[in-house]
């Protein structure tokens, strides 16, 4: 496809009503593909159908064949896994237990009335048994789940421990991935991670980068040694012990050995390897759609894990050509603590925000969600081009949201009126204000999402839907013949 849009749903002019059906409607709403390259955001309280709306964008990018990787907080990005290409309530049972309970019906029951429920609401908006197996066919899933089997393993320190032919085709990019590994490395021991500043991050570098450099590996039990028994005499200018004295050696390798001896540990640094380029590089004609999940993560880990591989997603986005055409796209649901304003540093701030200011050259777009605009860096937001601002509760978020795109054309209205607007917006329904699009802010109605939005799923569910459609996309025995096996409440 040339130039590519995407049918997000349908729109209204934004002085118009989302609560009376008989107003007037736009048609149908499409965006260019390559508007996204400038990036967007999604705002609105729980409930307002971010999740929905970015569902509907992921969908409409993959069907495009842009390749997209999702980073996935909260479990419900998996639901994108459920796109069964037919509508069989059968299909439904496993997934709807939870409804039946609260109704007290059964799943059977409750399968069958949802499975009318998204055949008419997708007819609604022209979508067909055809339609779901255009898009079924041409995708191919995959689920990371960092330190968990439910999806596939990840090797988080894989640019440090695994060698890539990445150093002898772009070595620079090579050595920034391996920085981002020496740092998780130094995070988790609770030192300095700072690349520019911090002597142990240094050391650890030149130990480490000498290894690949030769066409060896850099394995952690491998800076052990190194630690123990420096293989180079100098750093820079000055002599390895007055750069690092041997005390400040022999206790950061005995923190190093503790990390290395921990069973936590151990899973993460086995499966996938972290190789952006790999995963977005379509197989058997199939379009890329990975999710990277870590909704079974605490807080920490979350911000660890993701800081290494947007890192890694970055050194990759400045290792492409340019490109004016959406090429990859980066999906952020629930963004909310990391991307805040200054003074907080998350390790996941710093590579957002160089995304957000340079991807657009090379025709990545990055797309993010939160339904908390108080605390999201704007700086970095002002970047976005396409804004989508659904039902916000209070004033202040309001205020917020509004202060931030006040750096855009709003044309024709006032943040006043923009903010009545914004408060009596009903479910499903967003402002929308796109930098390249001639026409000016308009009300925008998602289309029904062609994956069977089921909520968030735990890491047996997950593993449960990656078996059900198997690697070749096709569903097993055990749903072709009508088995139902029950969700799981765990
Ligand atoms: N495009 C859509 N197609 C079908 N159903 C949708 C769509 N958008 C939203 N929904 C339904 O509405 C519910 C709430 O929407 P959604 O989960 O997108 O809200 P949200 O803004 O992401 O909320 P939260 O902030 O709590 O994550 C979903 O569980 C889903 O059932
Ligand atoms: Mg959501």
């Amino acid at each position: 496809m040339a130039n590519p849009s995407f049918y997000l749903g349908s729109w209204r002019a934004a002085n118009t009503s989302t609560t009376n059906a008989s107003t007037t409607n736009g048609g149908l709403a499409r965006l260019p593909a390559h508007h996204l390259v400038t990036h967007g955001a999604i705002f609105g309280m729980t409930g307002s159908g971010k999740t929905g709306l970015l569902t509907v964008m992921v969908e409409e990018a993959l069907s495009a064949g842009v390749p997209t990787l999702m980073i996935d907080i909260k479990g419900d990005l998996p639901n994108l896994l459920l796109n069964f290409p037919r509508f069989d309530a059968s299909d439904l049972a496993p997934w709807v237990e939870s409804v039946a309970l609260s109704e007290e019906k059964t799943a059977e029951q409750i399968a069958m009335e949802q499975n009318e429920v998204r055949r008419n609401s997708l007819a609604a908006w022209n979508i067909g048994e055809p339609e779901l197996r255009a898009y079924h066919e041409k995708t191919d899933f995959r689920v990371i789940t960092p330190g968990s089997s439910s999806g596939e393993l990840l090797h988080v320190l894989s640019s440090l421990e695994r060698r890539s032919d990445r150093w002898d085709i772009d070595p620079e990019s090579a050595r920034d991935a391996l920085s981002a590994a020496v740092s998780l490395v130094l995070r988790l021991l609770g030192r300095d991670p700072d690349h520019a500043k911090s002597r142990e991050h240094v050391l650890l570098s030149v130990f480490a980068e000498a290894r690949p450099c030769r066409g060896e590996s850099a394995s952690l039990a491998v800076l052990l040694e190194d630690l123990a028994k420096p293989p180079i005499e100098k750093v820079g200018a000055l002599n390895i012990d007055a750069f690092l004295p041997k005390s400040e050696r022999k206790a950061l390798a005995a923190a190093l050995n503790t990390l290395l001896a921990s069973p936590t540990f151990a899973s993460w640094r086995e499966g996938a390897t972290l190789d952006i380029g790999a995963w977005m590089t379509p197989q058997n004609g199939r379009t890329p759609a990975v999710i990277l999940s870590v909704a079974h993560l605490d807080d920490e880990e979350r911000a660890l894990v993701l800081g290494v591989v947007l890192e890694e997603v970055l050194a990759w986005v400045r290792s492409l050509p340019g490109s004016s055409r959406l090429r990859a796209l980066l999906v952020f649901d629930e963004v909310y603590g990391f991307l805040p304003p200054h003074p907080a540093n998350p390790p996941t701030k710093r590579p957002i925000v160089a995304l957000m200011k340079q991807a657009r050259a090379f025709g990545v777009g990055v797309l993010v969600a939160t339904q908390n605009p108080m605390d999201i860096d704007y700086r970095a937001l002002g970047n976005a081009g396409v804004w989508c601002i659904g039902r916000l509760q209070t004033d202040a978020d309001c205020a917020r949201v509004l202060d931030g795109l006040s750096s855009m054309d709003i044309k024709g209205f006032s943040t006043a009126t923009l903010g009545k607007v914004i408060k009596n917006l009903a479910p499903r329904w967003f402002v929308m204000r796109d930098v390249h699009a001639r026409v000016g802010t308009i009300l925008l109605q998602p289309r029904w999402a062609m994956s069977y939005l089921c909520g968030p799923m735990t890491r047996n569910e997950i593993r449960r839907a990656r078996e059900m459609f198997g690697d070749d996309g096709a569903q097993d025995d055990a749903q072709k013949s009508g088995v139902v096996q029950h969700r799981d409440t765990a």
